[in-house]
């Protein structure tokens, strides 16, 4: 519909990859501050969303889920109004089951009361998970909380996190879904991340505005992988048009994180919709050419390492959909450096590492 509220894919923050339960509503407060204070906002990010932990371990008298007095004292609609004073949106979490992942009441049944309760709150984005779920269809489940959030009237995100589990990308988008998990969790290692990125291989057709393939939210910042892996990650998350949901501690972030997941150009990639999400182009064992169309009729290309030693990877004009040229325009998106070039797109790649480069084809120069 019109007012979809994902023509791009959703960029913010997310608790649980570096908090896991130990959240609060001082943690969101001072994350929101934050990701306006380090020039996040200024580059896109804008939901701060809610994970797992947040209700208190029964519902109110009146049948509705309730905040964690302990943890949210203030309440979640104090929250949500902080938040957007700052410009920003607020998300939050439950489950398409009887209780979350971490054994808090859910919304499986109580759709229509939550959801209303969510909107109630001023809540623009929920994450719905997939734990205990008494076995009963996906489809269904998922459908009731896409019908009861569009009940709402409120523009509400609606992200799916099913784990890929029955092929969301056949029909996330039909239950009203704006995004939809493809994988199970990600966690702050390269195995980790490379093995999520293999499961996207061929679902890329299913992505596009308003429903989105999801692998899973950013770990760059959180130490345990070298920023050269996590420059890679971002590369690849960039263009796979992935939410970009850091899962970083946004107020104590260095420098070297700010600089890959604030990386304007890369931004500028994931947010675009050149008609197609990223792909993988080649596989040579362990190095591999990943692309993406713009819609400028510029085309990203990610040249990505997993060998232990530096590679030499390349690729042809043709073979990444740019079309027959002369010649062509290159921008490393990571270093900023131009260069012309003929029809091959090379770099030398680091151990570990991804090259990535904006490829323009010449004006007026059609061989
Ligand atoms: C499983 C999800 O896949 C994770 O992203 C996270 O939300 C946890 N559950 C929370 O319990």
């Amino acid at each position: 519909a019109a007012d979809d509220p994902a023509p791009a894919p959703p960029m913010g923050w997310n608790s649980w990859n570096k908090f896991g339960c130990d959240i609060n509503e001082q943690l969101i407060i001072e994350t929101a501050d934050a990701m306006v204070a380090s020039g996040m906002k200024d580059a896109g990010y804008q939901y701060v969303n809610i994970d797992d932990c947040w209700m208190a371990p029964e519902r109110g008298a009146d049948g509705r889920l309730q905040p964690d007095p302990v943890r949210f004292p203030a309440g979640i609609k104090a929250v949500a109004d902080h938040v957007h004073a700052k410009g920003l949106k607020l998300g939050i979490y439950s489950s398409a089951g009887t209780k979350t992942c971490q054994g808090l009441p859910a919304s499986l049944d109580h759709e229509e009361v939550d959801a209303r309760t969510f909107a109630d709150w001023g809540v623009d984005y929920l994450k719905y998970d997939n734990c205990n779920n008494e076995g009963r269809p996906a489809v269904e489940r998922y459908q009731k909380m896409g019908e009861a959030l569009r009940a709402t009237g409120r523009p509400i995100v609606y992200s799916i996190c099913e784990w890929g589990e029955n092929d969301p990308w056949e029909w996330g988008r039909e239950v009203g879904g704006h995004l939809w998990r493809t994988t199970g969790d990600i966690s702050d290692s390269w195995n980790s991340m490379t093995g999520l990125l293999d499961q996207q291989v061929g679902i890329e057709q299913h992505s596009g505005p308003n429903g989105w393939n999801d692998p899973d939210m950013l770990e760059v910042g959180n130490g345990g992988m070298t920023d050269a892996e996590y420059r890679a990650h971002f590369s690849l998350w960039a263009l796979l048009n992935a939410p970009l949901l850091a899962g970083n501690d946004l107020r104590t972030m260095d420098q070297s994180t700010k600089d890959i997941m604030l990386n304007p150009e890369l931004i500028a990639i994931n947010q675009d919709w050149g008609g197609k999400q990223g792909y993988r182009v080649r596989d040579d064992g362990e190095t591999e050419v990943w692309a993406k169309p713009v819609s400028d009729g510029s085309v990203a290309v990610v040249l990505f390492n997993r060998t232990g030693e530096d590679q030499d990877i390349q690729a042809k004009a043709g073979e990444v959909g740019l079309p027959d040229a002369a010649g062509y325009r290159s921008r490393d998106l990571w270093t900023g450096v131009e260069t012309s070039i003929g029809g091959e797109i090379r770099a030398s790649v680091p151990s570990h590492g991804a090259v990535a480069y904006r490829v323009w084809p010449n004006p007026g120069e059609k061989s």
